[in-house]
């Protein structure tokens, strides 16, 4: 069915990213046709690892932690020479857990990003629950930080047992507490459900405790099993998919009312954000470079990934080169449908913008597909805004383990397991 939807939507059988990687000439060439990029920063580090999490993360050490900053100075430089004088209009830095390098070098990677490129945005930020003090959120902001993440997950005390998160409910509460006081553009708040033995009532009560909190922004998602985490290869099983899919769309319907009736819009196919607040996300322009271990970049008809292996990654670095470890050449075809589908992740989107990027009509390649999905009642189209309904987020959440989680699991599977594999095949 994947293969089907693949052909179908790219004309592909098959992605395919390999070891090689592009030049900095070639990139230079790039960068002649592209007017603004936003930038994404991964900080590979965390204090803990937790059982689920899919991400490239590793338990952080000042030794590696120092040794990363130098690597990161080396990669924003050399992007600086690539890049030249674009505006970047969109920074993210994500992990791991970019806090914490809070005291350990993170300013001085924000301060260098802020020297080599002409930075036109505020900074969006992801951070734990334990490392929000009135001190730390005061060195946050100082940063440049407007809107920040926290990684919740739950608010009961044995959900968060189950997932291993070092804190209970009451600490939690009144890490988001701080935060939402301290005065930022946006706190987002992230929160799992359709958690092991999880119910309906709890899921509820959850969704109104964050109301009541005053979060400005909710990205809730249902527990993924990644079958190369701990949790993936233990509880691979669990559940039936209908039953699974079942409780997660009855448990996304409660939250959807909740947050509806506390004064939140969708923004994306996860996120809920308060009206008039401009949301918390990771990328919000369709071109971006990726920074760091892990980081992937997305430049208009290349992505490519740096390799996930933080010493090798600083290796890389300090021998003169540029940590690409795999790369895919893209297609028009899946230029397209990679367009399409991060706008409608987005939730809306004009006809115009689909024109202005690929100098064709929308409805020349997708309109009776478009067509179709409208009359099922997935998206709404005023002929030049399309809009995905609640409907349609939902079908869009269950084909994600389909499509996007089964690709990221792959891809970064494999690239965990091996710092520089020479392929990684995406079916
Ligand atoms: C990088 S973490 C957040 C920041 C910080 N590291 C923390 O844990 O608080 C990103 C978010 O992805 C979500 N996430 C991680 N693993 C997930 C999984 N297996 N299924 C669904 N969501 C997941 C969690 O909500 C998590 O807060
Ligand atoms: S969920 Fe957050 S803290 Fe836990 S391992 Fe993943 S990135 Fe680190």
């Amino acid at each position: 069915m994947r293969r089907s939807f693949l052909r179908l939507l790219t004309g592909e059988r098959e992605i395919r990213l390999t070891r090689t990687a592009p030049s900095p000439d070639e990139l230079r060439e790039k960068f002649k046709e592209i007017d603004s990029l936003g930038l994404y920063v991964h900080i590979p580090f965390c204090e803990q690892i937790c059982p689920y999490c899919p991400y490239n993360k590793e338990l952080y050490s000042s030794d590696l932690a120092d040794g990363y900053v130098r690597a990161i100075k080396r990669e924003i430089d050399l992007y600086a020479d690539i890049v030249a004088d674009r505006p970047v209009t969109s920074f993210y830095i994500g992990g791991g857990t970019p806090t914490t390098m809070l005291h350990s070098g993170l300013a001085e990677i924000v301060g260098h990003v802020r020297r080599a490129f002409d930075l036109r945005c505020d900074i969006h930020m992801e951070s734990h629950p334990n490392h929000l003090s009135a001190d730390n959120l005061h060195a946050i902001e100082s940063l440049g930080v407007r809107h920040l993440s926290m990684g919740v997950e739950a608010l009961f005390d044995r959900h968060l047992k189950t997932l291993c998160r070092p804190y209970t409910v009451s600490q939690v509460k009144e890490a988001v507490a701080r935060a939402v006081s301290y005065g930022f553009t946006c706190v987002n708040v992230d929160v799992m459900f359709a958690l092991p033995g999880q119910t309906y009532g709890e899921i509820e009560e959850t969704g109104r405790e964050l109301v009541r909190l005053g979060v400005d922004q909710v990205a809730a998602y249902p527990l993924f099993l990644f079958p190369y985490t701990p949790m993936g290869r233990t509880n691979g099983a669990r559940g039936h998919v209908i039953r699974q899919s079942i409780k997660r769309r009855r448990m996304l319907r409660l939250l959807e009312d909740i947050f509806y009736q506390g004064g939140y819009e969708r923004t994306s196919v996860w996120a809920f954000t308060r009206r008039g607040v401009p949301r918390y996300c990771s990328v919000t322009v369709p071109l971006y470079l990726g920074l760091g271990a892990s980081g992937g970049s997305y430049l208009r008809d290349v992505f490519y990934l740096n390799t996930f292996n933080v010493a090798e990654y600083i290796k890389a670095l300090e021998s003169g080169g540029m940590g690409i470890a795999l790369s895919v050449d893209l297609t028009e075809g899946m230029q397209r449908a990679g367009w399409l589908y991060w706008r409608i992740y987005e939730t809306r989107f004009r006809r115009a913008d689909y024109r202005e990027r690929f100098g064709e009509d929308l409805d020349g390649a997708y309109g009776r597909y478009l067509g179709a999905l409208s009359r099922l009642g997935l998206l709404q189209d005023d002929g030049e805004l399309i809009a995905l309904s609640d409907r349609g987020a939902f079908w869009l959440h269950a084909c994600e383990d389909l499509l996007s989680i089964d690709y990221v699991g792959k891809l970064w599977g494999t690239s965990q397991r091996d710092p520089w594999p020479e392929r990684a095949i995406l079916v």
